[in-house]
């Protein structure tokens, strides 16, 4: 800063505040424009004083022109001064700060909407992000070939032209499409269009958009009972009635129809959630036709199906649909790894216009690059193999965690179905409240899910719901051990009488 000043600018101009550091890292311009800006809030600057020209403060303070004009000219862009009467600059009159208050009643947020609050309202299950030990359906990520992956990545991002770098695509690549669409017509027996597959971001982001386009308030949900909580908390924001379809071993109890119209059925016939279960084919066929007599939509969710331990595959139920009312929903977040967040639809052509629109205000498309990567890894086979490999590897997991778990825990728990899918659900042989025996454990990091939380209507079953596929032979003897340490310590003295609680969704 130059020492010497000018008697007509440190009238109006204190130029002490304009100390600008001339070996500090801060740009000049930047400098003089915090100054300013800040003399200027501070109102040491009043309200229509005439700024100097940008060629006398340049000199003033001796720096260049250039800087003084930059300097200016983002003041100006900001609001904090304006140019008239030719070229001079003049501080704008600002209204007075806003005043901070401590939030009181009366100038409380206008807080979140009443759907928000259906959104948000239910109890959120918390796992710890560090360590999956018996977290539900968990993958073993380390199986996943990031080599490929990686070396499949950078060969797209290198000789990739503008069409993935644009907002393109919105219902999905079309390489992708036909990969899963050739991948679902061979294995999962969908029959489907490549453009009939809509790429979401994961299976839980094509639920929430299809609740929004398909349910208005009040319109009737049919859904299994105990079912998947995620997509039963985005039915009742859309505020759905939802009327529960009872499922047990004994399958799905389809006799009790809810009366009047239904909307909208939700399932997970290839691998009930939570219970593991399979639907039979006179099953379907008959869900198939109660929907068509309702004249409701059928979301299939198809979420962890290819870890089949005895028999082949089942064939999506959306394959026997005749009439085009089913959704078939899945997701990579099991066959891959969940935070890969890439899930798809298989839509009804009636609904392709609406969905692909849908799917453009939503945003809830995924990233072309990412897409991309991945129609590779299906197209050159490697998810064929990866499939192979988990299926092999899960399959010993399996068997030994359920092993262990009948010589560990075989007093206290006892596997629903042990078939399908990368976890499995316990139900408790005493009577113990799973909600309680969960909190109890949360200490221990083992990442329990209580079977109860599932079920709308009572009483819920309680149990526990573990995964297994994500640990070797020393984890699971190590988590297991745990389990057994508890439950031995908390039942049956500390389990007392079961609640007859509501089960949170
Ligand atoms: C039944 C069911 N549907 C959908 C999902 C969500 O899958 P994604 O992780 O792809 O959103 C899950 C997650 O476990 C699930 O259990």
């Amino acid at each position: 800063m130059k020492n010497e000043r000018s008697n007509f600018y440190s009238a109006e101009l204190p130029l002490d505040a304009l100390t600008i550091d001339r070996e500090g890292g801060e740009s000049l311009q930047r400098q003089i424009y915090l100054a300013l800006r800040s003399l200027i809030l501070r109102r040491v600057l009043q309200p229509g004083l005439k700024l100097p020209s940008t060629r006398e403060l340049a000199k003033v303070i001796d720096v260049s022109r250039n800087t003084i004009v930059a300097a200016y000219d983002q003041l100006s862009t900001e609001g904090y001064v304006e140019t008239r009467q030719g070229a001079s600059t003049y501080i704008v009159d600002l209204p007075p700060p806003l005043e901070a208050k401590e939030p009181q009643a009366e100038n409380r947020s206008p807080g979140i909407s009443k759907t928000g609050k259906l959104l948000v309202g239910s109890q959120i299950m918390s796992f710890d992000p560090q360590n999956c030990a018996l977290r539900p359906s968990t993958p073993d990520v380390a199986s996943f070939p990031f080599k490929t992956w990686n070396r499949l990545q950078s060969n797209r991002l290198r000789r990739q032209g503008a069409e993935l770098f644009n907002y393109n695509f919105h219902g999905g690549l079309p390489a992708l499409q036909a990969a899963i669409s050739n991948y679902l017509q061979a294995y999962r027996g969908v029959r489907c269009e490549p453009d009939q597959i809509i790429i979401t971001s994961g299976a839980q982001s094509a639920l929430d958009l299809l609740s929004r386009l398909l349910l208005d308030p009040g319109d009737r949900v049919w859904m299994e009972d105990p079912g998947y909580v995620n997509a039963a908390v985005l039915f009742a924001a859309a505020g759905a009635d939802i009327k529960p379809l009872p499922v047990s071993e004994k399958g799905w109890d389809l006799e009790d129809v809810p009366d009047g119209p239904i909307r909208l059925i939700y399932s997970t016939p290839s691998c009930q959630q939570p219970l593991g279960l399979t639907m039979l084919m006179e099953q379907r066929l008959r869900l198939l036709d109660i929907a068509y007599r309702k004249n409701a939509w059928i979301i299939e969710d198809d979420f962890d199906s290819e870890y089949r331990i005895s028999g082949k595959a089942v064939p999506a139920m959306q394959g026997h649909d005749v009439q085009n009312r089913t959704i078939y929903v899945g997701t990579f977040a099991k066959t891959l790894f969940p935070a890969i967040r890439i899930g798809f639809m298989v839509i009804p052509r009636e609904l392709s216009v609406e969905v692909s629109r849908a799917m453009l205000y939503s945003g809830h498309h995924v990233s072309l690059p990412l897409q991309a990567t991945l129609a590779d890894f299906i197209g050159d086979g490697h998810f064929a193999r990866h499939l192979r490999r988990t299926r092999r590897l899960y399959s010993e997991r399996r068997d030994y965690f359920l092993d262990l778990c009948r010589d560990r825990l075989g007093d206290w728990l006892e596997p629903i179905c042990a078939n399908v899918g990368i976890q499995i659900a316990f139900q408790f042989r005493q009577e113990i409240c799973d909600v309680d025996f969960v909190r109890h454990a949360t200490p221990r990091r083992l990442n329990l899910m209580a079977l109860s939380r599932f079920f709308r209507s009572e009483p819920p079953r309680h149990g526990l719901l573990m995964g297994y596929a994500a640990n070797d032979e020393r984890s699971t003897q190590k988590y297991v051990a745990e389990l057994s340490d508890l439950i031995g310590g908390y039942s049956p003295a500390n389990a007392g009488k079961r609640p007859q609680q509501k089960s949170v969704s």
